[in-house]
């Protein structure tokens, strides 16, 4: 392949073959990225990540509803870093945890640009959310809209009567660390909580079961048959505002019919009570993981859900909401990792020196990836490439990460490069077999800058208590 050329659209943004033939991501030449931040290694380009921050809002523009927001779904790359870039792209951000939230605060976001979910939210996790006045609770169950009216209770008596509320934080600059109230005492906290009720739709999109979550059996959400008591007992508790109704129907869905259906069963919840002023449809949009794979583009994706929206019934006037996670950060980011050892029996086995403790894709989801060496790159399914299996170092015969590679003539010391790691990599890996987790590395103009750096082995043994 002629040097100079860009590479597929499974690459971050300006990807391309350097003038010496290796893949250089961000204006960076992935080996000497190896070679100076050592593999594996998580590598991210910073104008990617800004250039799809972007695209969705100016989408939501040109689709014509102006209370439009793009709320990223912090779960797909939980890093202070890319939290930080988000918040300065003006992007909401939804968290599913205390941890999150905290991560979410920590890097700069507004508290009332955040919105948390979870369908076991603990009552810890409620407090903070109160306490940091967060824009809105995504509530999930029964039991939560009891646990949420006895903390607002606690919250109401505790406030003397005249009492202001606490003082809201100005909005603090990405980077800079904004925590939630500290203390725990109730008074910290607001008396009244805006809400939205997630709603199971019953639509099932084409994913792997384990990321659909849009069916009647989902562990998620309200059943449709429960949503007017849902509603009924919310609106009964004095401190809690109901704000609207979301929906999160499923991942990498690379289909646009079901995002219809959704809004027609958010659209048709709300025309039953006279209308709400928020409605969130969640994310789900898919990404390539291989060159073959040609999912919507973030335009089409986001003019499908707002013109869905419409036709369905949702007033212009509404807030619309959605919450992409990997179509914001996947195809941001590359895995570099080192080739350890070649050996040949039924396969050729290709052992890297990663796998499934930096991405536990493929073991989970059986998700498929491509992989090329960084400095004899092929485009996938090139003549004369040897197939090999990539395989990790974990002690799993599962631990696999490109089952059907192609790879030109791979020996040990080669550095590999896997696109389309920028989503639920980081945030799933682990330390199985005492492996310590990459660095995330960002690029852009040919700089790069470590933004998170490689744990050590002393962060191994940082958690004992002897
Ligand atoms: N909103 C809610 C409420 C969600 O639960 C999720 C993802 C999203 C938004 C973002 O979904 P996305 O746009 O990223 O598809 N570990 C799995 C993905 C789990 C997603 C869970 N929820 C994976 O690696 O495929």
């Amino acid at each position: 392949m002629a040097t100079g050329t860009s590479l597929s659209h499974v690459f971050p943004l300006g990807s391309r073959l350097n003038e010496r033939g290796h893949v250089e991501v961000g204006g960076c030449d992935t080996i000497e990225l190896a070679r100076e931040f050592g593999t594996p290694a998580y590598v991210v380009a910073e104008d990617d990540l800004r250039a799809r921050a972007r695209a969705f809002v100016q989408a939501g523009r040109e689709a014509g509803h102006e209370d439009f927001h793009v709320v990223f779904a912090s779960k797909a790359f939980p890093c202070t870093a890319v939290l930080g870039l988000f918040a300065e792209e003006g992007l909401w951000c939804d968290v599913a945890s205390a941890g999150e939230l905290h991560l979410a605060l920590n890097a700069g976001f507004a508290p009332e640009r955040i919105l948390m979910h979870g369908n076991a939210k603990s009552v810890s996790e409620l407090e903070m959310a109160l306490r940091a006045r967060i824009a809105l609770i995504v509530i999930d169950n029964f039991d939560e809209i009891d646990r949420l009216a006895r903390l607002l209770d606690v919250v109401q008596s505790a406030h003397a009567p005249g009492r202001a509320e606490s003082v809201r934080p100005a909005h603090v600059p990405a980077g800079r660390t904004v925590h939630a109230r500290s203390g725990t005492g109730p008074h910290a906290a607001r008396s009244s909580q805006d809400v939205l009720i997630r709603a199971t739709p019953d639509v099932r999109g084409d994913t792997h079961e384990k990321i659909s979550t849009g069916q009647a059996d989902s562990k998620f959400g309200f059943s449709m048959a429960d949503i007017p008591a849902a509603i009924e007992r919310v609106q009964s508790v004095a401190g809690l505002s109901l704000q609207g109704m979301h929906a999160h129907i499923g991942s990498q869905l690379l289909e646009l019919e079901p995002f219809r259906r959704e809004a027609a069963a958010l659209a048709q919840i709300g025309s039953g009570v006279g209308g709400f002023s928020i409605y969130d449809l969640g994310g789900g949009l898919g990404v390539a993981y291989t060159e073959a794979q040609h999912p919507p583009e973030i335009e089409e994706w986001v003019g499908t859900v707002v013109g869905a929206a419409h036709e369905a019934g949702i007033p212009p006037h509404a807030r619309l909401l959605v919450e992409p996670g990997r179509a914001l950060t996947a195809n941001a980011g590359v895995t570099l990792y080192t080739v350890e050892s070649v050996k040949r029996n039924v396969f050729t086995w290709v052992g890297v020196d990663g796998g499934m403790s930096d991405n536990l894709r493929p073991m989970l989801y059986g998700a498929v990836y491509e992989a090329h060496v960084a400095d004899r790159f092929n485009p996938v399914g090139a003549a004369g490439e040897t197939p090999c299996v990539i395989a990790g170092k974990h002690c799993e015969s599962g631990d696999v990460i490109v089952r059907d590679a192609s790879l030109d003539d791979p020996r040990p010391g080669d550095v590999i490069v896997v696109p389309a790691t920028g989503a639920y990599g980081f945030a799933m890996a682990s330390n199985y077999n005492g492996v310590p987790r990459p660095p995330v590395v960002f690029c852009k103009d040919g700089d790069a800058r470590v933004v998170v750096r490689r744990e050590s082995f002393e962060d191994l043994t940082a958690r004992d208590v002897l």
